[in-house]
């Protein structure tokens, strides 16, 4: 990208000469001022997509700050009103519902909002879905017949599935599908399952270490998001060979489709560029960024066709869920309570 400025590129030792010792956790970061602040916990290819073609078009200069979903909304939030983000963008919308209870979201553009279709979008008008991503069983075809795959999410907390399932539980994807059932299913049945979970499942680093582990026929199933299953077969399907991807429809909790968010600070120095951004990104043409560039995530534009590898998003029958109510700091007490984290 022509224009962006990325200070980080300098090496955080110089920069932090000049600037001296700082408490940001994330500290080897130094706002460049100049450019539009943005905040992603999303995931780094597609924003660097979307910055690049942003900047492309407009010649506004961006500045990417790149973390995971939970430490980036508590970044925000401890730095409150002072905080240099003009905009934040999420994996999973409790990070930025987590930002929207402290009270530092401004309300997103009115024309901004009618690019997406209200059921892909919280109750509230302070963020907005930039893309969406579906809960996935995969599972191994050789070790899995499709008559003993789970009719529910939900029964995978039963000891006929002891150590027959694997997830990445210290993630921000499964925390999410996590808070879709404690606001479907409440509080007991979403504890009953994690102590099920606790018992049963075996807990991996991350999505990609879950397909792979049930693609080598090390467990016979586990619960990702679709997008990691479609790239490794759009490739070398090195991590997926082996495998299918069970849909579990019928408005179970295992059909949660969790949203990425996209929000423009209270506080932003540059809040007209903010909106500017969003708008971009929700259009058509921002939202083809995100099949163009491979990710498999689903474009959310009204009208706008995801990659077609795809079921579409309205043939996967997720559970009525208001993302605004998804709640990520019980996630973290109750799966804490069951002994997951
Ligand atoms: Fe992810």
């Amino acid at each position: 990208m022509r224009r962006r400025t990325f200070l980080t590129g300098l090496g955080a030792t110089g920069v932090f000469g000049l600037l001296g010792c700082r408490s940001n956790p994330v500290s080897d970061y130094v706002p460049d001022l100049q450019a539009l602040q943005v905040y992603s916990s999303q995931h780094q290819n597609l924003t660097k997509a979307w910055a690049e073609a942003f900047t492309a078009k407009t010649g506004i200069k961006v500045q990417v700050r790149q973390g995971q979903d939970s430490s980036m909304g508590h970044q925000i939030v401890a730095e409150g009103a002072s905080s240099p983000a003009d905009l934040f963008l999420t994996e999973n919308s409790p990070a930025m519902t987590l930002v929207e209870r402290a009270g530092l979201l401004a309300e997103v553009d009115a024309g901004t909002r009618k690019q997406v279709p209200a059921d892909l979008a919280p109750s509230s008008n302070v963020w907005i879905s930039i893309a969406a991503r579906s809960t996935v069983l995969v599972y191994n075809t050789a070790n899995l017949p499709t008559r003993q795959l789970p009719k529910s999410l939900m029964d995978l907390s039963d000891p006929a599935w002891k150590d027959r399932w694997a997830c990445a539980a210290g993630g921000a994807d499964f925390q999410s599908i996590v808070a879709g059932m404690l606001a479907y299913q409440g509080e007991d049945k979403t504890s009953a399952w994690l102590g099920g979970l606790k018992s049963n499942a075996r807990i991996l680093q991350n999505n990609i270490a879950t397909m792979k582990s049930v693609n080598a026929g090390e467990i016979p199933c586990g619960v990702i998001f679709h997008y990691y299953w479609y790239r490794d077969q759009a490739g070398t399907k090195e991590g997926s060979a082996n495998t299918a991807l069970h849909y579990f429809r019928n408005r179970d909790p295992g059909a949660f489709v969790s949203l990425s968010g996209g929000g423009v600070l209270a506080g932003a120095k540059k809040p007209a560029e903010a909106q500017q951004f969003l708008a971009y990104v929700t259009s058509a043409e921002g939202q083809r960024v995100i099949v163009d560039s491979g990710s498999m995530e689903y474009a959310v534009a009204a009208g706008l066709a995801s990659d077609p590898a795809l079921p579409p998003l309205g043939t996967l029958k997720a559970p009525p869920v208001d993302p605004f109510t998804l709640d990520s700091g019980r996630v973290t007490t109750l799966m804490t309570d069951a002994g997951i984290l």
